[in-house]
């Protein structure tokens, strides 16, 4: 994405005190209910116990929704938050410092290949991704699973809920009954957030976005692409936990005594934007 024409620090003080305001517009934006039941089930099928100090990452956290429902069921998670929107990090952050949920901060684009070396290679236990990986290519989508393979430990867990398209068989007839159900997104909806975080941050930010019609997967990937992409990163006991009109949820394993694949990355250097040792 583009450059904003205001650094962090501006960013973060036109938004301050408005963090919940908008995160609630996100949400809704998001999917509301239907959001709060994915990221419901996505946390709840973890499968470490409850009391651990889990360390996870929301990859693309965007405000942080995810990583904040992991911290509702994993109170002692240690969450880092990945996102390369810097107006999204400083509603993650901000929103964050109110609720007083700590967080480490990492501003990484998945596009870039080195974005994983500032990260602890096999140093989580969970990472997960929410309604973002469809805005890559397929060519690094499959890269990025891969990365997100290096850095989970062995016996790590990815989750991740993206749109999916149905196979073409059975497309004609999925559009017919998709048409009669409750839409989850709504143009409303994205305008109210938009026109808000643009009016308090004094710029357009969606300009800086990117076009909808370059290479990304968008909502053509079948469940079977999304399974292919996880298993060909050599991912183990993957399954769909949810499949509706719009999205698919899948959880997916590294196996237990792999060991770590390719080299690099930060092993302990923990550099990100923390609450407890801010840059
Ligand atoms: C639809 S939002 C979802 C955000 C969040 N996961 C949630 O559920 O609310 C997509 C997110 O992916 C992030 N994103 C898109 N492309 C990215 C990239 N190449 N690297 C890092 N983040 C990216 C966007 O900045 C945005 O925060």
């Amino acid at each position: 994405m583009q450059q904003p024409p205001i650094d962090q620090t501006e960013i973060e003080a036109r938004i301050r005190e408005h963090e919940e305001e908008l995160l609630l517009l996100w949400t809704a934006e998001q999917g509301g209910a239907a959001k709060d039941r994915d990221l419901r089930l996505v946390t709840s099928a973890i499968p470490f116990p409850r009391d651990r100090v889990l360390r996870t990452a929301d990859l693309c956290c965007g405000p942080g929704d995810l990583g904040r429902a992991i911290r509702r069921n994993f109170p002692n998670a240690q969450v880092d938050f990945v996102d390369r929107d810097p107006l999204l990090l400083s509603i993650c952050r901000g929103y964050n410092r109110h609720a007083k949920v700590p967080g480490t901060y990492w501003q990484l684009d998945l596009n870039d290949e080195s974005w994983y070396r500032s990260l602890q290679l096999g140093h989580y236990d969970v990472i997960a991704v929410a309604n973002a990986i469809h805005w890559l290519s397929a060519a690094r989508a499959q890269a990025v699973f891969s990365d997100i393979y290096r850095l989970l430990d062995e016996a790590g867990t990815f989750l991740f809920a993206e749109p999916a398209a149905p196979e073409g068989l059975f497309a004609p007839g999925f559009a017919e009954w998709k048409a009669r159900q409750p839409p989850r997104y709504e143009h409303r909806n994205w305008k109210a957030f938009w026109d808000r975080a643009n009016s308090l941050i004094g710029y357009d930010h969606t300009e800086l976005l990117g076009s909808r019609t370059d290479s990304r997967i968008g909502d053509q990937m079948t469940v079977r692409g999304w399974i292919d992409l996880a298993q060909t990163s050599r991912f183990q006991n993957i399954d769909v936990l949810w499949r509706d009109a719009d999205i698919v949820i899948v959880a997916a394993q590294k196996a237990a005594a792999a060991g770590l694949v390719g080299d690099g990355g930060a092993e302990g250097d923990a550099t990100g934007d923390s609450e407890l040792s801010s840059r």
